[in-house]
This record gives structure tokens, sequence and C-alpha cells, in this order.
């Protein structure tokens, strides 16, 4: 089916899976949606979607992506058992294309510390689940957690039962972000000559990045003969994170002479995405990020720029606009019109509807009247809240805050519930922020423990808007909002409210089943 002639790489994108699983990702069914939307733009051959089986709020969210038929295929993670196998096609199944993803651990250090299982019983399991997810979908997909730490003879005879037994594709995880690029092509040689019938399935490679060499890695699995690279946008994962989406796949176009190998992606919808995933998790990207990084392009020595003025391709190897960076020094302000908007929200590589354009017109024209200029990462920051702050119960009607050197400082809030009513408290805190968050709680009644709190400027200028991103706990779960504001005390408050919301619309759907810290997901 595949072999090093074929030389398209599949991008299976699994942000919505081992991405979200990361502390502090996890996102709600609609920033799902959205981000569903922009995997599908950027054109990935696959998107796994989520858990299933991990919680109700995981199942809906794959079972609404999958229904929303995007285009790309739509997968969903399984353990090797009939229950998760079933909850996994119930989701899929309503994507034209549809993929069950199982996988069982075959490294010593799992089968005895965690699984307590023999490896023939590890086969067997592994070839029970394939079966039983081969009689209800023709793509399947088997993973050996922990490959690369999995002797290499047994992790043959494990994959070898597996295309027997009806894996389309098998997929070689280096689970912990141990494995180095010599010895990764190693292990994927190996498996080329030592597995009979391999050629008869996709390979592909699932790299971890603790050592910081996820990319690496998996470019070295597909100089060995992978043909599907497993990956996230912006890196996000468990621990250090997974292989980075924009890089591997930019590593590929910006090298193509080396590698003779392409993706279906379209490169320049990758700043987009990045940007969306950031702003959904509050996962913000460092400045010096390779490809979407704030500082990717930017020349600075002098000696850089005077070569840059003679020719671009002196220090650049990739252009700006290949990856969607269209960034420019035009200016939007209180005159501009809606097409002109319009036309800018496009050139940055949004695909807003109607609504949505209606919408962030709206906020463009009240952001217009608060600052002169209105430059692209205010924009931006626009589309980004197009979808967000809206849910109640509580909306912010006003705020007033009174601070002075040595004082307390003492904020009041105006909210609006949702029958109409409005609630006003004043409260004192060392600062503007903690008493605008003391009020909310004294309104909502929701009590919050500040984990985290982060601001960012969405553009330059001191009246820039501010990003701010809060993560809380409340009742030993972690939740996360966020807000934006040329005013940095209402853009926290507005955080603020959009978790108490997010903690009374959880209340008012019931109480949570047991192990669904990512049930959030239909919040
Ligand atoms: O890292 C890993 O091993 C995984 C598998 C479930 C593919 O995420
Ligand atoms: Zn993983």
């Amino acid at each position: 089916m595949t072999s090093d002639n074929d030389n398209r790489i599949r991008i299976f994108d699994t942000t919505l899976r081992d991405g979200e699983q990361a502390p502090g990702c996890s996102m709600t069914l609609r920033e799902k949606l959205r981000v569903a939307k922009s995997l599908a733009e950027l054109n990935v051959d696959i998107i796994e979607a989520g858990f299933p089986a991990a919680s109700p709020g995981d199942f809906d969210a794959v079972k609404a992506i999958a229904d929303e038929n995007l285009g790309p295929t739509i997968c969903g993670l399984a353990r090797c058992n009939p229950d998760d196998i079933e909850k996994v096609h119930a989701a899929v199944k309503g994507a034209d294309r549809h993929r069950i993803h199982v996988f069982v651990a075959t490294s010593a250090i799992h089968r005895e510390y965690k699984l307590k299982m023999a490896k023939e019983e590890i086969i067997k399991s592994a070839v029970g689940a394939i079966r039983m997810a081969r009689e209800l979908v023709s793509d399947v997909e088997f993973s050996p957690e922990d490959a690369s730490r999995t002797e290499l003879g047994y992790l043959a005879e494990v994959v070898s039962a597996a295309i027997e037994a009806g894996a389309t594709t098998i997929n070689i995880p280096d689970t912990v972000g141990y494995t180095v690029p010599a010895e990764f092509d190693k292990l994927f040689r190996y498996l080329k000559d030592h597995v009979e019938n391999i050629d008869d399935v996709v390979l592909s490679v699932h790299c971890h990045n603790d050592l910081g060499m996820a990319v690496a890695n998996s470019l070295a699995a597909v100089s060995a003969g992978a043909r599907q690279i497993e990956c996230t946008i912006n890196g996000i994962g468990e621990r250090a994170g997974n292989c980075s989406l924009e890089e591997v796949v930019m590593a590929v176009k910006t090298r193509e002479e080396f590698f003779e190998l392409t993706t279906g992606i379209d490169s320049r919808r990758l700043y987009p995405a990045s940007r969306l995933v950031s702003s959904i998790t509050g996962m913000h990207v460092p400045r010096n990020k390779a490809i979407v990084g704030e500082n990717a392009f930017a020349h600075e020595a002098g000696i850089h720029q005077h070569g840059m003025l003679q020719h671009a391709s002196t220090y650049e190897i990739m252009q700006p606009a290949d990856v969607g960076l269209s960034r420019s020094n035009l200016v939007l302000g209180k005159h501009s019109g809606r097409h002109a908007f319009r036309d800018r929200v496009r050139e940055l590589g949004f695909d807003l509807d109607e609504f949505e354009t209606n919408r962030a017109f709206k906020e463009f024209k009240k952001l217009a009247d608060l600052k002169k200029d209105v430059f692209d990462g205010d924009i931006e920051a626009i589309i980004m809240n197009v979808d967000g702050t809206s849910a109640g119960p509580w909306h912010m009607k006003s705020l007033t805050v009174n601070t002075a050197t040595g004082q307390a400082a003492e904020t009041e809030i105006v909210l609006v519930g949702e029958d109409g009513k409005e609630a006003r408290r004043k409260a004192t805190g060392d600062g503007p922020i903690a008493a605008a968050f003391q009020a909310i709680e004294d309104i909502t009644g929701v009590a919050l423990t500040l984990k985290n709190f982060e601001l960012h400027s969405a553009s330059i200028g001191e009246d820039a808007q501010g990003e701010v991103t809060v993560s809380v706990e409340h009742d030993g779960e972690s939740y996360r909002g966020r807000g934006t504001s040329v005013d940095i005390v209402e853009a926290g408050s507005q955080a603020c409210l959009e978790v108490s919301n997010r903690v009374l619309r959880r209340r008012a759907r019931g109480p949570a089943p047991a192990k669904s810290a990512v049930d959030r997901a239909t919040i």
C-alpha cells in the first residue's frame, strides 16, 4: 500500500486529543469545533478529535466534529477493549471518512508496571481489538505505546500480528520523548527489514518532545520510510509536548529537494491556526518559536538587515507569507468601513462567516472609538474573541476602579444576570484585579483559586489591547478563561467572569461523572 515510492506524507493532527490532554489545554466543545475547522482549512489528512471513552464530554466533542464532515478523516482513540472501540465508532461514524485508533503499551516497563501483562497477552489483546475495529470500519490504526523503548524483536512481532489482524496504519510512538534521530532511523529500518507485510500499511510516527527532538525524530522516521506524521499545532501536548505541526511541515516544504516528499498542507494557514490554538488554550507561543513565533521573521542585527535589503534570501529561508504571516504596517481606524475590515481579516488568513464578520466588525468599531490606530494584532484579538465571552449566565455591565499609591484598591462591578436584573458589588484588594475578582466572586457565589494570570499585548503602543488568560481552580477542577480590552483590569475581569460562568454552567448541568477532568469540553 505504501512504500518509499509514495512521496506524499499524511499529516495526522492530534491537537484535539494528545494536545488537549496537556495540563491547562482543555477546550470547550465550541472551541474544539473552531480548531477542527481551522485544521480542515489547513488541509490536514486526519484529525484525531479525542478519546471518546475518556468522558461523555469527549465523546460529544468527537461526535460533533465528525458530524460536521469537514473533509479530513476523523479519528478517535481507543484502548484495546470493546467498550472503547464501540464508543469511537459511534462518535466518528458521522464523517464520510473515519478511523478507529487502538493502542496498547508494549515496552517491558509498561508491561511489568502498568499493564501487568505478558508479551503474548498483549499481542492477543491488540489482535482482538484490531479485528473488532475492522468489523466496524475499514480504516484502523494501531499504536504500540512506548514503542521506542520496546525490544526490537518483540516490537516486530507485535507489528506483524497487528497488520495480519487488519490494521491499515501502524504508528510508532516515542511516547516519552526518549529516542534520538539516528536510533529512530534504525528502528524504522529494522521494522522495514523484519516485518514481512510492512509495505501493506502506512507507517506512521508519533513523537513527544521531552528532549526537544520530536521534530528531528519525526523527520528521521520519514527518511526511513514513515509516511504519516502525528503532530499538534504549536507542539502542544503532554509534558514538553508533541511534534509541532508547523515546524515539521515547513521543514519538509523548505527542504523539499532533500526529502523529496510533500504534504497536502496549505502552509499559508499555519499562522492563523497557531494563533487560534494559542488563544484558546492560553498557551502562548514563545517569541523565538520557529515558524510562528513573533521573532521568527524579524531581523535585528545590522549586518542581517543590510543583507536582507540586498536580497531576502541572504538571511531568510522562508517568506513570512508562506506561513500566513501577512502582517502589514497598514492600520485601520474609526473611518474604516466593513469592506476594508473584511478584506484585512481575509488577508490575515481568517475565514469568518457572515454572523462572525458582523460581530467582529461591531467589536472593531467599538475598539476604533477607543484607540486611534487598529493594528493587525488588535484585529486578530477581536477575531479570537468573536466566539468567546458571550455565554452567560452573567454579563458585565460596568467596572469602576479606584487606586492610589499606598492604599488598597477598590473596584465596583455591575453584572447583569439572565433575568436581566443588575447586581452591584464593591470590593477592595491589594490591587484592582484582586478587588475585581472579589467583587465577581461576591455576586456569582463562585469561589475561585487563581493559579495563573497572564497578560499579553495584542499589538503595539500604550493603547494596545491587553489579552488576559487566567487559570483557576474550583472544587478541585481547573478552568481557564480569557478577556481582551484596552483596559487590562477589564480584560482580567472578563477572564474571571468567563471562568465563573463556566463553573455555573457546569453546575446547571448536574454533577460531573467521576473521572471527568476532560468533561469541561461540553460546557
Ligand atoms: O504518546 C503515545 O504513545 C500516544 C499513543 C496513544 C499514540 O499518544
Ligand atoms: Zn502521545
